[in-house]
């Protein structure tokens, strides 16, 4: 959530910091800025838009070799020009930007009014500018530190001073700041995305720690000014991971991407023999894995639905007591943690802030925390006490599809590896194993008939109001369908368990109200066939999402059959269609696909 880059070398700072910034779009796009150190001190342009908006408005002369860059999605103020980032001091001495949010900004902000500073933004980061501009520390660092002693909150930020104008100075609280290492040049992101052309060479800073950052190199302290070391490291990434090629949309290219991606995250873990997974990333003797008496899953948003998809696999398959929760609710109910609960993390990007959140809550009360994560090194991931990695390759996209496969999957191999040191037969594991084995062909399969099911999308894209229904197994497919249209078509979709219709909703059926049903060939079919024909009998317009052969009796429908596997392993193709109906429904409706308004991808802020 909002975007950092900034440089430090020999080349002008302005076209490396928009190329950055455009990489960053997806995490905010409200507004972009940057800010240029150069012989007559600092120069800023900033204003409410895209990048391409800020560039096109870029002063004639405008060149400087350092620099730092933002995009930013709105937490205080609305998105407008004086809002935007960099924000500066009185003077213009200091410009900084800022991910995160201060929490004291109120009393800082009258703090200073107080001192006779005006403040021109409604923003928390403002305040920043203006404490480092008030130190009186002889070096940039030292102003920093002593303007961060009196902030509250999370920050990953950026500042550059004119005094100082050899220099970035970064610091990291709870937004993931990295700096990256180029031939006598050097840069510095929240996110890889942002410099992935010009380096892979990376160094992560820690949460509490700041850097001063030359075109000769980098140094990093503590929160004391004390040195502490962080060795960049080159990290295994394809940048075209992080360009659409021939795709329209990075949510489109990442959703046809999956076959590949659940591949990936099947990969070396599936065990024929012993009809088991092997992911020894999770640290836990087969002693410790016995001893598991519950498993609890945290997540937000897409990442809570697939949990629950998750709770459900581990509930069948190592019948061990599960659910899951948003993380955002979790540690405001002051949880009771149990020693033996198995507690297990569900994120894309690593850094929501929720799910990290309650992720500590767990650690400092003696819990152990698993996590299930697709960015390696991310937050989350550093966090817990082991896991396993998704491998989906870089997500773009604000809306999740790949992850979101590659995340029920990776809940399949954790609840076989726990259920086979319990009940779960090697029969059972070796079934499970060949449904694995069949869902990257499954997905593909799918995937190939995209025109058909773009065809649903485009009538369903003309309501302004729709239902998503399952039950057990099928409603959390339900939600995320439901979650994905609204998304990024902005239509109202409700998620609701197709039994719960009659008890309430089923007043709102009508001719203009259509429902997708996903109807398994399941325990649970008879029933769901009943609710068609109760939706059907009041007008209601139906997609069923269904497999082959079931009888949907007399019910007026259109249907999308998806292949069989095992009952188990149904969601994670019953889903797949769910994104193809939203993705045409929002290209039918004209949408920016991949910048969903108000949206961002990766959501640091509480
Ligand atoms: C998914 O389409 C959404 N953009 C959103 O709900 C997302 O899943 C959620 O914010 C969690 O993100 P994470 O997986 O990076 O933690």
């Amino acid at each position: 959530m909002c975007g950092i880059v900034g440089y430090v070398g020999a080349q002008q700072a302005t076209p490396l910091l928009l190329e950055g910034l455009t990489r960053l779009e997806h995490r905010g796009y409200d507004s972009a800025g940057i800010a240029l150190l150069g012989g007559t001190g600092i120069k800023v342009a900033k204003r409410a838009g895209r990048v391409r908006d800020l560039a096109e408005g870029l002063p004639k002369r405008f060149a400087g070799r350092i620099g730092i860059g933002h995009t930013r999605w709105a937490t205080h103020g609305p998105a407008n020009d004086v809002n935007a980032h960099p924000h500066t001091d009185a003077k213009g001495l200091v410009a900084v930007v800022h991910n995160g949010i201060i929490d004291n900004a109120a009393s800082l902000r009258q703090r200073l009014a107080d001192e006779g500073i005006d403040l021109v933004s409604d923003t928390d980061t403002e305040v920043l500018a203006h404490l480092v501009a008030l130190s009186e520390e002889s070096t940039l660092e030292g102003k920093v530190v002593e303007a961060l002693a009196a902030v509250d909150g999370t920050y990953g930020l950026a500042v550059v001073h004119a005094d100082f104008p050899d220099r970035l100075v970064v610091a990291r609280n709870g937004s993931p700041l990295l700096i990256g290492v180029g031939e006598r040049e050097m840069y510095v992101a929240s996110d890889l995305a942002a410099i992935v052309r010009h380096t892979t060479t990376v160094a992560h800073l820690g949460d509490g720690e700041i850097a001063t950052v030359t075109a000769g190199g980098f140094t990093t302290y503590g929160g004391d000014l004390r040195p502490v070391t962080r060795t960049a490291e080159t990290v295994d990434v394809d940048p075209a991971a992080y360009e659409t090629g021939e795709h329209e949309s990075f949510m489109h290219k990442e959703m046809l991407e999956q076959p590949a991606a659940a591949a990936r995250v099947l990969s070396g873990r599936l065990d024929e023999r012993f009809g088991t997974a092997h992911l020894g990333g999770l640290n836990m003797d087969a002693r410790e894995t016995r001893a598991i008496r519950r498993v609890k899953i945290l997540g937000c948003g897409s990442a809570y639905y697939v949990g629950q998809m998750g709770a459900a696999l581990v509930e069948e398959l190592a019948r061990i007591p599960a659910d899951a929760e948003a993380a955002s609710e979790f540690r405001y109910r002051d949880p009771v943690i149990e020693a033996d609960t198995l507690y297990v993390a569900v994120s894309q990007s690593g850094e929501t802030i929720d799910t990290l959140l309650a992720v500590q809550e767990i650690r400092r009360k003696g819990g152990r925390v698993v996590g299930l994560v697709n960015v390696v090194g991310s937050a989350i991931a550093r966090e817990c006490d082991g896991g396993i990695y998704l491998h989906a390759g870089p997500e773009v996209a604000v809306a999740s599809t790949k992850a979101l496969t590659n995340m029920f999957l990776g809940f399949a191999l954790l609840a076989l590896q726990l259920g086979r040191v319990r009940d779960l037969s090697i029969a059972d594991g070796r079934r499970l194993i060949h449904g694995l084995d069949r869902i990257p062909e499954q997905i593909q399969e799918i995937l190939d008939r995209e025109s058909e099911i773009a065809a649903v999308a485009e009538q369903l894209a003309a309501a302004e109001s729709l239902f998503f229904i399952g039950r057990v197994r099928g409603f959390p497919v339900a939600r995320e369908g439901a979650q994905k249209f609204k998304e990024i078509s902005y239509r109202h979709a409700e998620a609701y368990q197709t039994s719960e219709l009659k008890h309430g909703p089923l007043a709102l059926v009508s001719e203009v109200v259509p429902t997708v049903a996903i109807v398994p060939d399941d325990e649970l079919t008879d029933r769901n066939v009943g609710a068609l024909h109760e939706i059907a009998a009041r007008r209601g317009p139906l997609v069923v999402i269904t497999h082959a052969d079931v009888d949907l009796g007399e019910v007026e429908c259109v249907r999308i059959d998806v292949p069989r596997n095992e009952r188990e392993l149904d969601p994670v193709l019953l889903v797949v269609p769910l994104q193809l109906l939203a993705f045409h429904a929002a290209l039918q409706l004209g949408h920016d696909i991949d910048k969903p308004r108000n949206l961002a991808k990766s959501v640091t802020v509480e």
